[in-house]
């Protein structure tokens, strides 16, 4: 299995991000998260902060939008030129219209769940898909405590997504550390975002190596 890690930079220093991206430079990609104060309890960056990460950097984008009504906002992110864009399927109005979309513009189309939303009654929506997040935090805020009750749902999903033939990334978010990220391989996640397990270490970049390396063995 492929492993991708992912380091999130709301754990970065925003007035320097394009420094603190070229400090994970062994990374498979930067996953940025978008948070608009309604979807959750936070409020981070939009497009024109992603616009401008753009310009400053070739490393894959993993956009993860926060936020409500992404169908507005979505399509934008895309265009900006996200490798990959992810809407939460609990704001979504029109997925599948969605995730075509994003298609349509080459981007990568992603589908998130919080942690108490169940994977099943999405399972249909996999073929239209790229990638699959599985929240193992409550989405918001960096820094918190994995969610061992969301594993079941990562091996589950696992199976749906060998089932469906697609390639489909299945990515994990919320506190993936040295802790915690052998249980999300044995369940069958092969993408991991991390916040401040790579932004919090001495060295970022040989946390990435770590991370990737137990993900790997
Ligand atoms: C939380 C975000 C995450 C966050 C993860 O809502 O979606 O991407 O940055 O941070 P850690 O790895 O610290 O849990
Ligand atoms: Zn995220």
């Amino acid at each position: 299995m492929v492993i991708r890690i992912l380091p999130s930079i709301l754990s970065a220093d925003f007035a320097n991000i394009q420094r603190d991206i070229e400090a994970i430079a062994g990374a498979d990609g930067v996953h940025v998260d978008v948070m608009d104060n309604h979807f959750v309890p936070n409020l981070t960056l939009g497009l024109p902060v992603v616009e401008s990460i753009r310009k400053a950097t070739p490393a894959l984008l993993d956009i993860h939008l926060m936020i409500e009504n992404p169908d507005r906002w979505a399509p934008a992110f895309a265009e900006a030129g996200a490798e990959s864009v992810t809407f939460h399927v609990e704001a979504a109005h029109a997925p599948i219209r969605l995730a075509r979309e994003l298609r349509s513009q080459r981007a990568r189309a992603g589908m998130a769940l919080k942690p108490a939303t169940p994977i099943e009654p999405y399972a249909d929506l996999l073929p239209e898909l790229d990638m699959v997040l599985i929240m193992t935090v409550e989405p918001g805020f960096g820094g918190q405590k994995f969610l061992d009750l969301c594993l079941p749902k990562i091996e589950r999903t696992r199976k749906l997504i060998d089932a469906s033939g697609g390639d489909i990334w299945l990515e994990i978010d919320g506190g993936v550390s040295v802790e915690t990220i052998e249980r999300c391989v044995a369940a069958g996640a092969d993408t991991f975002v991390a916040g401040s397990a790579v932004f919090a270490a001495d060295d970022p970049d040989a946390m990435v190596a770590t991370l990737r390396d137990l993900a790997d063995a």
